[in-house]
């Protein structure tokens, strides 16, 4: 199955992501900068094309490392100075050890239950595992055309994502690590839920 042209694109993921979130688009970037202290190690998992890095932890001294199954990111973010991984979150590799490991806008590619991948992130943090992940999007919208778009245009080559959690689904997804919960808020003008877990 073939790669969405979003996902190889930087330029065109990014204007899809602007269209999205609109004028909340720093506004979700700038939440997860704000839960990584200076100087800490970062390991961003499904990191696309890495703005997170580029826009705002390059600024903190941050040491990051970002993985995705796309190489065209990954060369970029090589580019950009930063490290990068060609990385397939669904095989059972051990992740690389961080401070933080993060992964923005992505657990739904793991449905119907992201828990190995999670299970996987707090083994490799030694301090917290960060996740904000849509709880409102274009993939589940009423509109069947809206729909359709959200759909293949988030297909990082390993089938349509149809399913998205819901802050509902989300929530009840990390009741299972209730202990290790450390807060949970909305960012992004709703569009988004962070999660920051104890590792
Ligand atoms: C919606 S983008 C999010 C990118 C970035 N975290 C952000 O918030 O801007 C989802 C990313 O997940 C990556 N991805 C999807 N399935 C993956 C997998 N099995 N392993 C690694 N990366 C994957 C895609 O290539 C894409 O870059």
């Amino acid at each position: 199955m073939s790669t969405s042209l979003i996902y190889r694109n930087r330029t065109l993921y990014e204007v899809l992501m602007r269209g999205l979130y609109g004028r909340y688009y720093t506004a979700r970037y700038r939440a997860v900068a704000a839960a990584i202290p200076a100087g800490a190690s970062v390991l961003d998992l499904c990191c696309g094309p890495a703005t997170l890095y580029t826009r705002y932890l390059r600024q903190q001294s941050i040491d990051y490392t970002g993985l995705d199954l796309n190489d065209g990111f990954i060369t970029e973010l090589t580019k950009a100075g930063g490290r990068g991984l060609v990385w397939d979150m669904n095989s059972d590799a051990a992740l690389p050890a961080a401070d933080y490991v993060l992964m923005q806008a992505s657990l739904y590619h793991f449905l119907p239950d992201p828990s190995a991948v999670v299970d996987r992130m707090l083994t490799a943090a030694r301090d917290q595992v960060i996740i904000a992940e849509p709880i409102r999007n274009l993939a589940t919208s009423d509109n069947r055309v809206l729909a359709a778009i959200g759909q293949r245009f988030t297909n990082a080559g390993t089938g349509a994502q149809a399913h998205r959690f819901t802050e509902d689904s989300l929530d009840e997804f990390f009741a299972r690590y209730a202990e290790r919960v450390v807060r949970s808020e909305v960012i992004a003008g709703g569009r988004e839920k962070l999660y920051v877990l104890s590792a």
